[in-house]
């Protein structure tokens, strides 16, 4: 019924929203066009995440449940960019396997398909890896070094040895991966704008130096949804205030009750204030339809924070039930993880060494 959401059938779109004539006419009609806009390629998409660990709720309402909805109207690749994980955590590289299959999991548990949408390893697809060595040779120094991210980070990791190649380089990797697919559209948080901007630079220096190649792909920000760390800061893995989206209903309910409120309510009989306590802000997030009952009921003392609690824990495991279930799924079928992946690589590779061929004949190497 999605299907054609998104793409450029106006009369489609709106016969259907209209749908206002029933019969075998307008339906046959309807086939008919969706049959058509089948051949119509969909935009492609790219996006990725580094494997450094389970995802938390952060992670599900900044970028994958995006993901998820984008699967029906797009052509989606869906990477775990395991090189870009070696940028910042080269040393230890112990933990990188098994994070890459618990940020699979963690895909497939949000409702990433396999089967509408590619989900490859960057590793396994070593076009990335040549493109990138391309690009890096057209890629002046100063867009890299200017580039806010990267001095962003080597202020805060100071102390650590990151003034390695690798690590300048982090956006020409990224422009590869996604200017291999020769992707129309990336699904990023605002705090990638600079690595996008960068990646269409190289794609518009590509094209004027060897000829047209590479679309311009755009940013598409992902829906901000605000829901803070359980102390009220973002929730990262740094500050330890996560809430993992594999949480069982247990953990749930104990982070949410360690949650930090409301602090001028002390007493059970003071009045709350919703806008600063950050189980309200999940409550906005999760209990959209008692909201209004639950932030009166806060302002007036008509409940106490214990309840508000309990309220919020039920609201959050009833949501993260079915995800629970289909990562328990998942996880009890033998190397269906590493299936997932085998069969992701091989389509992946497919777009990837067309792109290569007409890269390799454009630079004339
Ligand atoms: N830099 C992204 C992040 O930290 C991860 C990433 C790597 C990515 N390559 C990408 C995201 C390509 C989108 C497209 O979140």
């Amino acid at each position: 019924m999605d299907e054609a959401m998104g793409r450029p059938l106006t009369g489609f779109t709106a016969g259907r929203a209209g749908s206002a004539l029933p019969g075998s006419t307008e339906r046959s009609g309807a086939r008919r066009i969706v049959e058509e806009d089948g051949d119509m390629p969909k935009p492609r998409i790219f996006s990725g995440m580094r494997p450094t660990g389970k995802l938390h709720l952060g992670n599900l309402f900044g970028a994958l449940i995006n993901w998820v909805r984008l699967q029906d109207d797009y052509d989606c690749v869906y990477g775990v960019v395991d090189w870009h994980a070696l940028t910042t955590a080269y040393e230890d590289t112990s933990e990188i396997k098994s994070n890459t299959r618990e940020l699979v999991l963690d895909y497939l548990a949000a409702g990433i398909d396999p089967k509408k949408s590619i989900v490859m390893k960057q590793s396994d697809v070593k076009q990335h890896a040549e493109l990138s060595l391309l690009f890096s040779m057209i890629t002046p120094l100063s867009w890299l070094e200017r580039c806010p991210t990267y001095k962003e980070q080597l202020r805060e990791l100071e102390g650590r040895e990151i003034m390695t190649h690798g690590f300048l380089g982090y956006p020409v990797l990224m422009a590869a991966d996604i200017l291999v697919y020769k992707a129309d559209a990336v699904p990023v948080g605002e705090d990638q704008l600079p690595h996008l901007e960068l990646t269409r630079e190289i794609a518009r220096r590509f094209n004027f130096l060897y000829g047209p190649v590479f679309p311009e792909p755009q940013a598409k920000l992902n829906e901000v949804v605000l829901l803070p760390g359980t102390d009220g800061r973002k929730m990262s893995k740094s500050y330890n205030n996560v809430i993992e989206m594999s949480a069982s209903a247990d953990e749930v309910r104990r982070a949410i009750e360690n949650m930090v409120t409301d602090p001028a309510r002390v007493r059970r009989t003071d009045p709350g204030h919703p806008e600063v306590c950050s189980v309200h802000a999940f409550h906005k997030v999760f209990s959209r339809t008692m909201l209004d009952d639950i932030t009166r009921e806060c302002v007036n003392a008509g409940i106490g924070c214990v309840e508000c609690k309990r309220r919020l824990a039920l609201a959050v495991n009833e949501f993260l039930e079915p995800i629970r279930e289909r990562r328990k799924a998942v996880e009890r079928e033998p190397g269906l993880v590493e299936d997932v992946l085998a069969d992701g690589a091989k389509r992946a590779r497919v777009l990837a060494e067309a792109t290569l061929e007409e890269v390799r004949k454009a630079m004339r190497i």
